[in-house]
């Protein structure tokens, strides 16, 4: 799995054959520049939403329920999920948190829209959990994210995203779940990966984190070409005879002559 928000991005990961992409509320962060994940709306969400599924044929697409879309009540969390459907295209949902959300989760796959969780670090909230730490590193902690992992699979998610995950943890549960564990930054054990796509091409410049790979940088190259682009505007060296229009002879001879009347 990995994070799209645009139709390019969609189109190369849905032909390189990912599994499923997550329209992720990274988006956020990494595409629309706020600090956090918090301010992200369905407003905003939506349209990349429909990007995305304009340039994916074959990838499950799930979209990802902001902040305050689905913890006010079961009814707004339905209505919610349902516009990622019916208006975004989306085939599923994600939504942050362990316990405290299984009514929502229960409410919206009732609904027949299937749910993915997510739990470990949970960035809407992670001012509660003190900041960005590594969830499941004592047994208590460690039993508290199974409790949670059990919690949501009896609410009906289809699999459960793991954040920052002890490997130790996250390994006891995916053994003990029945459904597949996406892994972000929880080790080797889990049934699948997931990962924010300007990471993976080094296009977030303002950090990354531990968890993930970088395997392209690809911030040089685009900086390299667009210094290239205004040198050459500014010398003139671009645009060039072969990206000109040209009108026809006579025609230029008419117009110069209408310019002397
Ligand atoms: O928003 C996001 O990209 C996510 C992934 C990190 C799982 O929730």
């Amino acid at each position: 799995m990995v994070t799209s928000y645009d139709y390019p991005t969609s189109t190369i990961a849905d032909a390189v054959g990912v599994d499923s992409i997550l329209v992720g509320d990274s988006y956020g962060m990494v595409v629309l520049g706020y600090d956090t994940t918090i301010p992200v709306t369905m407003e905003e969400i939506l349209p990349a939403c429909r990007a995305v599924r304009r340039g994916s044929t074959k990838s499950l697409l799930i979209g990802d329920m902001p902040f305050m879309s689905f913890q006010v009540s079961g009814e707004d969390a339905v209505r919610n999920a349902g516009r990622f459907v019916k208006e975004g295209g989306m085939e599923a949902v994600k939504v942050e948190g362990g316990r405290q959300v299984a009514p929502a989760v229960e409410a919206i796959s009732s609904a027949g829209i299937p749910v993915l969780g997510h739990i470990g670090v949970t960035p809407q909230t992670a001012t509660l959990q003190g900041g960005y730490r590594v969830q499941g590193k004592t047994a208590d902690d460690g039993e508290r994210l199974f409790k949670d992992a059990l919690a949501l699979e009896k609410a009906g998610v289809f699999g459960i995203v793991l954040e920052m995950v002890t490997e130790e943890t996250a390994k006891l549960v995916t053994e003990t779940l029945s459904v597949p564990t996406i892994g972000i930054g929880s080790g080797r054990y889990c049934n699948g990966q997931v990962l924010v796509l300007h990471d993976v091409l080094g296009l977030y410049q303002k950090f990354t984190p531990k968890f993930a790979k970088r395997y392209v940088d690809l911030a040089m190259p685009i900086r390299d070409a667009l210094q290239r682009y205004s040198q050459e505007v500014r010398t003139g060296s671009f645009p060039g005879e072969e990206h000109v229009f040209r009108m026809d002879t006579d025609q230029r001879a008419k117009l110069e002559a209408k310019r002397k009347t």
